[in-house]
């Protein structure tokens, strides 16, 4: 494999509490030697503190699943920033479409979702993609042009690590996954777009570009020869410990 690739496993609300603690202990010894690979956890808002401890002087990293928008305040439910930073996440996942359609998230929320998150210096996973009829209308370059200008709008990379999970909406979840040519084509388009807003920065240098949508063990395969991606953002086949193993393996003799 030519550099380490990204895997993010989000278990959204597929384990309890004592769930994942019991999984990660399961399936921890097999990440042992995984070299060519950074493994970002993304348990639920109430596991991540003891997942942390648990994972504390491994190669794993902690995400969370999501993290509202302003430092602190009277916003009953919410998580803060703050909070995410001091328990260890150096990840947060935002945008991702489960959001956006069952929270009716919107782009303004989620452009200062990241500007927050950028202020802690914690790195975002930005989730964008086209649904099933965009990509039936050819209007798949359109949403995502869309999605980036309004997601980072008066964002500012330097000094930053910015993550782009490419996740059409038809993909997640649905076991129907991206062709590597769609996943190759979206990513161009994503490239140029990020060129375009931000003209000075080296896009590379700050922006990682992952693929996520009904990655499981079998199909991983065909995804890791792709160059133009640096990882992967894994829902349910990350919370199964036979699917997740399998990719571990994979990612072990790529
Ligand atoms: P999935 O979810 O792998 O279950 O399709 C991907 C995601 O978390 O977005």
């Amino acid at each position: 494999m030519s550099k380490e690739k990204i895997i993010i496993a989000n278990w959204k609300m597929n384990l309890s509490y004592q769930e994942s603690l019991k999984y990660l202990k399961s399936i921890s010894r097999f990440l042992i030697g995984l070299k060519n690979a950074i493994i970002i956890l993304c348990p639920s808002f109430v596991s991540l503190a003891d997942i942390a401890k648990e994972i504390r002087g491994r190669k794993i990293e902690l995400g969370a699943q999501d993290v509202f928008w302003l430092e602190e305040g009277a916003y009953t439910g919410e998580i803060s920033i703050r909070s995410l930073k001091e328990i260890g996440c150096k990840y947060v996942i935002i945008g991702h479409s489960e959001r956006r359609k069952y929270i009716n998230e919107t782009d303004q929320m989620v452009n200062q979702k990241i500007k927050i998150t950028l202020k802690h210096y914690i790195t975002p996973i930005l989730c964008i993609g086209e649904n099933e009829e965009q990509r039936k209308e050819n209007q798949t370059a359109k949403v995502l042009k869309d999605q980036l200008t309004e997601d980072l709008k008066q964002v500012d990379p330097a000094n930053r690590k910015i993550i782009i999970a490419y996740e059409p909406v038809w993909a997640v979840g649905t076991g129907h996954e991206a062709t590597a040519e769609q996943v190759n084509e979206a990513v161009l388009i994503i490239k140029s777009c990020l060129a375009k807003l931000f003209k000075n920065i080296d896009i590379d240098g700050h922006f990682k570009i992952l693929y996520g949508g009904s990655v499981n063990q079998e199909d991983i395969k065909e995804f890791l020869n792709l160059d133009s991606i640096d990882g992967f953002l894994i829902g349910s086949a990350s919370a199964d410990k036979r699917q997740f193993l399998g990719i571990i393996n994979r990612l072990k003799n790529f």
